[in-house]
């Protein structure tokens, strides 16, 4: 068994923060996006993995390399054209074995992998799908489940009528690998729109695995904002690098001054520094290198690497990308993402 994780996208709903940084290698609080993907595949024993890329490959690469750093086998399969995800799944066969995890890329989730790997054996089925509850159905395309846990059909843009479920493709699939031989080769297919509704239209066995724990897509800034709260709040367990420090989780190599002021949750990561009298949290992300500082606060935001927030300055409700420059007494207000390297001069403020 082996993986392909969907990564392809150019992520445009998230820049600027991915103009310079493609969406597999965003910071999720201390790793990259697709590091999270890779400790959920080792959970059912899946570690030779095919990153399915488009969009900035060679950063990717950068990260991850042949993931030997990281205890698995990786191999990328690179796309000149976008592929669409059926595409580029068809794209990676050559890598793949008997039955092969498809991975969409930005899902962040707790779901038990073993779980829905062993009942996709134990059902025989050509693919199984892990399905989701969430409040607004009508905003994605519905999967409708037979009593036995069999897929009835995909509903795509649903009208109010046709809401019968509140279960959505969770953009996590195992499949028997020689079903992709229905994918055309080299051209834009959709596996959601294409692939399942051609595989259940010839009779094939399509399951469904009902997952009703922790499930996000982070491709917004407010939903990677929200992310961030949930791993603070232990809403979706992430195991930080690390130490509990006054209600937060600091790493080791991070250095806070005595008199700053922290209000739980907040995380510090690695080489970040925090001057006297800075104030973090609540829910103040600090990815790596960021220096805080005196006087300066930051509440409710993630910060990535080398940034610095300058004295005095106010953070609350935004995403900063790296190397970005808040000068003396700026405001940076809900709502704000500013990308890699910009610069607010003193006094500036963003809304
Ligand atoms: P937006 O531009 O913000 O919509 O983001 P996106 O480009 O990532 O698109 P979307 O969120 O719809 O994609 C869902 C997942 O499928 C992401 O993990 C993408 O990386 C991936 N994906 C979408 N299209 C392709 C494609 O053509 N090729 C590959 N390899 N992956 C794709």
């Amino acid at each position: 068994m082996k993986a392909v994780i969907l990564a392809g996208g150019e992520g445009t709903r998230l820049r600027p923060l991915t103009l310079a940084t493609p969406k597999p290698v965003v910071p999720i609080a201390d790793r990259p996006l697709l590091q999270h993907q890779l400790d959920l595949l080792a959970t059912a024993g899946v570690t030779e993995i095919v990153f399915s890329v488009a969009y900035k490959p060679e950063r990717v690469q950068r990260v991850f390399g042949d993931g030997s750093g990281v205890g698995c086998r990786i191999r990328y399969a690179v796309e000149d054209t976008p592929l669409g995800t059926g595409g580029a799944v068809r794209n990676a066969l050559a890598h793949l074995d008997d039955v092969t995890v498809v991975f969409n890329g930005d899902i962040l989730t707790d779901v038990d992998l073993p779980a829905v790997v062993e009942m996709h054996r134990r059902s025989k089925a050509s693919a199984t799908l892990v399905l989701t509850p969430v409040p607004n159905p009508a905003a994605f395309g519905l999967v409708e489940t037979e009593p036995d846990g069999r897929v009835r059909r995909f509903v795509e843009k649903p009208d109010p009528s046709q809401i019968t479920t509140d279960t959505i493709n969770a953009g996590i699939y195992v499949l028997d690998t020689r079903t992709l031989e229905l994918i055309p080769e080299a051209v834009n297919h959709s596996i959601e729109r294409g692939f399942f509704p051609t595989l259940i239209g010839r009779g094939d066995r399509v399951m469904a695995h009902v997952h009703r724990g922790y499930w996000i897509d982070i491709g917004t800034p407010e939903k990677y904002l929200q992310v961030h709260r949930d791993i603070l709040a232990r809403r979706f367990p992430v195991a930080l690098h690390g130490q509990a420090h006054r209600g937060g989780f600091v790493a080791n190599s991070a250095s806070i001054h005595a008199s700053a002021q922290l209000t739980a949750p907040f995380f510090v990561g690695h080489g970040c520094d925090v001057a006297a009298g800075a104030s973090l949290g609540p829910g103040a992300v600090l990815v790596s290198n960021v220096e805080v500082a005196a006087g300066a606060s930051v509440r409710d935001s993630v910060v990535w690497d080398r940034a610095l927030i300058g004295p005095q300055a106010q953070v609350e409700g935004a995403l900063l990308g790296a190397g970005v420059r808040v000068g003396a007494h700026a405001v940076v207000r809900a709502g704000a993402v500013l990308g890699e390297d910009s610069i607010l001069s003193d006094f500036s403020r963003s809304a």
